[in-house]
């Protein structure tokens, strides 16, 4: 211990103590002053520094950003001595300071954290931990392993600095932001240069204009329904496809189970390596019409089937069916209106028409199987529907026609009446 000089021991003793209890209680207060200092060490140097590269990390790491919310700072991703102020003594090689992560060193970052169970329980314990994992096997995961740095990883979706929940609308991987997160690289066509496809062509970069003229966009966009898929429900949020899904061309069941059911029991589901993407692409997909079914030019049919075969007689017949219940709603919808026009109360057959429109919607799932019998047999009850509709309908209007003919011959009997007790006024009158 360091010997204080004599004659500083009598007055100095009492001040001494006073120094001493004001350190304890910096001492107690420390964890907290040390909380503020860790931010500003690194934070204050770099949000005054004159460089945009610099400074834009520390003024990004603000108040929505979700790790700071946590209590999270500079140096948990990049280590370094937070309390110091001069830039070599923050950065010294015995502080473990990282600087700029790149490549395979991103997902080191990210995931020492996100892939650490214990610790993430503690923030949000039901968080899956699996995203560097699942990354691993996507095309990114892969290619990046390689040590090609185009590709996409953690910070490419997220961002490093700023970043927000994913249930945060302005998030980049919220709904509606994610097919310009993937596009900004993947509709570059110099980005994408030298990617091929298996079988050797280019790999696009057409998804987006593609996916933005789809039902799904549409769906998102026009309608904010937000169960219509973008970029991450097809292709997953970091595997190679979403879990449970296997390939990608499985991913429409996902959604449409009932169509994924019956495509599952036609011999296309054998054949086809795409499945529903043969018939209605992955990006672009159109609203189906019943023109798609059947065999005149425009059909899909034709595409494979030629006269003969016997595809081409069920895309015939099923399209013949099809039309056929359409063409008798057409027929019971006017003779309903007809009716209620004159007055017929047409509540009952006004729901039994709703109900055979339903049976041609099912018949277009049902069609899905690719074998007529089971879509006569929707579309049979359909029009069973639309006759008795009609059958009432024309009840209705032989009982407007009745009322009809009832109410001229009560009016001409009461004009005869009328007649006659004229003539016999006119009679009295001639006698008086
Ligand atoms: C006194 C100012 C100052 C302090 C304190 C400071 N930095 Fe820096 N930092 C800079 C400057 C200037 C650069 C630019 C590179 C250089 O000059 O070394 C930089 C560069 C960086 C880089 C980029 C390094 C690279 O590899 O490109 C990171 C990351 C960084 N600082 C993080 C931190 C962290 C974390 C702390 C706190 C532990 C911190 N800085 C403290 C001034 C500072
Ligand atoms: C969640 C982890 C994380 C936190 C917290 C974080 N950074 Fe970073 N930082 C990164 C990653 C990842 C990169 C690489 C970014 C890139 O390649 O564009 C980076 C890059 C940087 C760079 C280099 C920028 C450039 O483009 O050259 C600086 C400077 C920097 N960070 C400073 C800070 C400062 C200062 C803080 C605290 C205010 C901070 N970072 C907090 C992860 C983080
Ligand atoms: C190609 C883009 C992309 C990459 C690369 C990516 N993510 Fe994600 N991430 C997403 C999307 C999309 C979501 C889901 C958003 C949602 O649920 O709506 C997500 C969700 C998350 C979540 C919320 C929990 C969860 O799993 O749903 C965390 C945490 C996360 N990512 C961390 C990471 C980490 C760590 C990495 C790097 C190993 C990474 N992400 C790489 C796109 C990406
Ligand atoms: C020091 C530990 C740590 C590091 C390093 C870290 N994170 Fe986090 N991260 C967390 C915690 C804790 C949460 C909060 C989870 C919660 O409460 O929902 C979080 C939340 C997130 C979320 C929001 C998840 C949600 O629930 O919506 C994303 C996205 C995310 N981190 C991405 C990243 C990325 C990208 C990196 C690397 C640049 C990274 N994190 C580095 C600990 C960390
Ligand atoms: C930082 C740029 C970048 C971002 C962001 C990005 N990707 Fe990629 N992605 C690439 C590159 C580069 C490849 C080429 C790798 C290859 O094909 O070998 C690729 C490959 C792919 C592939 C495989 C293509 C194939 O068949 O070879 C899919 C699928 C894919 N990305 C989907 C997405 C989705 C979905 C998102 C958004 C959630 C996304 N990507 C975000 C750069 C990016
Ligand atoms: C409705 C599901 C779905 C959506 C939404 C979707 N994809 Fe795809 N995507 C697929 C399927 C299925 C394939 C594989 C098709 C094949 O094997 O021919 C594919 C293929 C790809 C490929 C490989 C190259 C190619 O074009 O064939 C890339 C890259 C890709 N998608 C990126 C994206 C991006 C980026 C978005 C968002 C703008 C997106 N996808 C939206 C289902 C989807
Ligand atoms: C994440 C769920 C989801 C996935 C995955 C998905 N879809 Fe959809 N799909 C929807 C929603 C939601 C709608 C809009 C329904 C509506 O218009 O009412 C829709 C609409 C459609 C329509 C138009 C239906 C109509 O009556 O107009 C077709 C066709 C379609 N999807 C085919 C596909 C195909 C093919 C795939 C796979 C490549 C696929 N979908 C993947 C949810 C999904
Ligand atoms: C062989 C071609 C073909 C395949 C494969 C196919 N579809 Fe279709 N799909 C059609 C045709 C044709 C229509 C139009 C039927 C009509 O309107 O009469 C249609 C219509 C639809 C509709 C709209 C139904 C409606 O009510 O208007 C959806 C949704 C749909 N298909 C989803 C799927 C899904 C999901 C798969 C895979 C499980 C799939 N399709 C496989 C040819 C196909
Ligand atoms: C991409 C090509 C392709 C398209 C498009 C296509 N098919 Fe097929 N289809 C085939 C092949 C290949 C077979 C099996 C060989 C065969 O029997 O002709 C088949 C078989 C069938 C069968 C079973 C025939 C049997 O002998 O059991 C029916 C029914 C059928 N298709 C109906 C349709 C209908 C209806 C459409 C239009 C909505 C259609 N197909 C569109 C290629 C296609």
């Amino acid at each position: 211990m360091a010997t204080w000089p004599r004659n500083l021991i009598g007055p100095a003793k009492a001040g001494l103590y006073i120094l001493a209890g004001a350190a304890l209680v910096l001492a107690v207060a420390a964890p907290a002053a040390a909380q503020s200092a860790q931010a500003s060490g690194c934070e204050t140097c770099h949000k005054e520094h004159p460089s945009p590269v610099l400074s834009a990390p520390a003024k990004d790491f603000g108040a929505t950003d979700v790790h700071r919310e946590r209590g999270f700072t500079c140096v948990d991703c990049h280590g370094g001595n937070p309390n110091e102020t001069d830039k070599v003594r923050a950065k010294a090689p015995s502080t473990g300071f990282k600087g700029k992560p790149a490549g395979q060193a991103i997902i080191a970052v990210c995931s020492r954290c996100h892939s650490d169970g214990t610790l993430m329980r503690k923030y949000a314990p039901k968080q899956r931990i699996d995203q560097a994992t699942e990354y691993a096997t996507s095309v990114h995961g892969q290619q990046l392993a390689k040590g090609d740095t185009k590709v996409a990883t953690c910070l490419s979706c997220h961002g490093a600095h700023g970043v927000r929940l994913v249930s945060d609308a302005k998030s980049p991987v919220y709904p509606g932001n994610v097919a310009a997160t993937c596009t900004q690289c993947h509709a570059d066509p110099e980005r994408m240069t030298g990617y091929k496809l298996p079988d050797g062509s280019p790999l696009p970069t057409d998804q987006r204009v593609k996916y933005e003229r789809s039902v799904h966009h549409a769906a998102m966009v026009q309608r904010n329904d937000l169960s219509a898929p973008t970029c991450n429900d097809c292709h997953g949020n970091h595997g190679a496809a979403p879990p449970g899904v296997g390939a990608v061309t499985n991913v429409c069941g996902t959604c449409h189970g009932v169509f994924a059911t019956k495509f599952a029991l036609s011999t296309h589901s054998q054949i086809f390596d795409k499945g529903c993407v043969e018939c209605h692409s992955n990006h672009e997909i159109a609203k189906p019409t019943d023109a798609l079914l059947g065999t005149d030019k425009t059909s899909l049919c034709v595409t494979c089937h030629s006269e003969g075969d016997n595809g081409f007689k069920a895309a015939a017949g099923m399209r013949t069916e099809i039309e056929k219940l359409k063409a008798a709603i057409d027929r019971s919808r006017t003779l309903i209106a007809t009716a209620e026009n004159a007055g017929m109360e047409m509540g009952a057959q006004s729901l039994a028409l709703r109900e055979a429109g339903n049976h041609l919607t099912l018949a277009r799932t049902e069609m899905h199987a690719f074998d007529p019998k089971p879509v006569d047999t929707v579309l049979q009850a359909g029009l069973a529907l639309t006759a008795k509709i009609d059958t009432d309908g024309q009840a209705a209007l032989d009982e407007v026609s009745f009322r009809k003919t009832g109410l001229a011959v009560s009016l001409g009997a009461i004009l005869l009446v009328v007649v006659a007790l004229w003539l016999k006024i006119r009679s009295l009158k001639a006698a008086d």
